[in-house]
């Protein structure tokens, strides 16, 4: 049997990547978004850095994943429809598929070149499932998805939403409370959500999993400034920012900055961007939640809370919820 396989190539224009590192250098204090990270490059610095003995996120969800999954297929019921944004290497999927049997998967990732070499596989790993690969920036909205996925997505079975890796702690809890009301808008009443959502633990453990000894989380942070370099006109010089990773108890929150050593200037484009001595650019935070935040934060954005699960040290949990009906409008 051929494998089933599509992908939609919805990539944003270089001129999009442009325009938004411009804007994120111009303000009083610089930020670039985290999903710029994620070049070749930084994909595959990303899978390094879940192979860090530190970097516990991945391991004690895949072990969730594996343990329950036959318990996740009971709630979430086969044959519907799996859409997962920032689905990267696919590899949390797999975890799950002889399980939850769907009968379409849809992957969405803004690397779309990692995610056309990792659909391929799947489908052909997986032939009675139905791939459709979306490259796309996710998020700027997650319901725009017309004309995408095909008949899956518009009369398939059930929708059920697969965000796994605590992803969504990298959003601030109002623009994640307008996340998980779009995907519950997305899963339509009854659908589903499977989140991976990293807990609140010993600040020591936290900080340790973003500082990791060998250095793989520093080269990932720094990998943004060669990526800059190499698709825009910039000449930032790597070795004169250092990466700093610190949990911030009262926001709830990791932050990674990269800091300028010494006062310098870099180009960019056609502008001469000035850093003080110890001036940061915030490239990143990782929200972290108990899960009786999350369920509120989720509750309010349109989902009931089915179940929990975590590893036996409680660092992390995948929950799922429900989406019920939708009354109110929040955009
Ligand atoms: C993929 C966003 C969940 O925040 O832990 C890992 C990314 N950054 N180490 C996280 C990340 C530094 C990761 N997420």
């Amino acid at each position: 049997m051929a494998p089933r396989l599509e992908f939609y190539d919805r990539r944003p224009a270089p001129a999009d990547f442009l325009a938004e590192v411009l804007e994120g250098l111009s303000g009083p204090q610089k930020r670039l978004p985290p999903k710029f990270f994620y070049d070749s490059r930084g994909s595959e610095l990303f899978e390094a850095i879940c192979a860090t003995p530190e970097y516990y996120p991945a391991r004690a969800e895949a072990g969730i994943l594996r343990r329950y999954a036959p318990e996740i297929a009971a709630v979430a019921g086969h044959g519907g429809v799996l859409i997962e944004p920032g689905a990267g290497n696919l590899g949390k999927v797999r975890l799950l598929l002889e399980c939850l049997r769907p009968a379409a998967y849809l992957p969405m990732d803004i690397s779309g070149d990692h995610l056309g070499v990792a659909a391929r596989g799947l489908a052909a790993e997986y032939p009675w499932l139905s791939v459709q690969a979306i490259c796309m920036d996710y998020s700027r909205g997650l319901d725009r998805l017309d004309g995408l996925g095909g008949a899956d997505l518009g009369e398939g079975g059930k929708k059920i939403v697969f965000f796994p890796g605590s992803t969504i702690g990298n959003f601030e809890p109002s623009k994640a409370a307008r996340f998980l009301w779009q995907a519950a808008r997305l899963a339509g009443p009854g659908g589903g959500l499977l989140i991976g959502v990293d807990l609140k633990k010993d600040p020591d453990r936290l900080h340790r999993a973003y500082n990791d000894a060998g250095g793989v989380t520093r080269e990932f942070n720094l990998n943004l400034l060669f990526r800059i370099n190499a698709e825009l006109k910039a000449d930032f010089d790597p070795e004169r920012y250092y990466h700093y990773a610190f949990y911030h108890a009262r926001k709830g929150r990791i932050e990674m900055h990269l800091v300028s050593r010494g006062a310098q200037e870099v180009r960019l484009a056609s502008r001469r961007l000035k850093f003080a001595d110890g001036e940061s650019i915030h490239t990143e935070n990782s929200y972290k939640y108990t899960v009786g935040e999350f369920e509120a934060l989720a509750r309010g954005a349109g989902f009931r809370a089915v179940k929990c699960w975590t590893d036996a040290e409680s660092l992390f949990s995948v929950q799922y919820f429900e989406a019920v009906g939708q009354s109110v409008a929040l955009e």
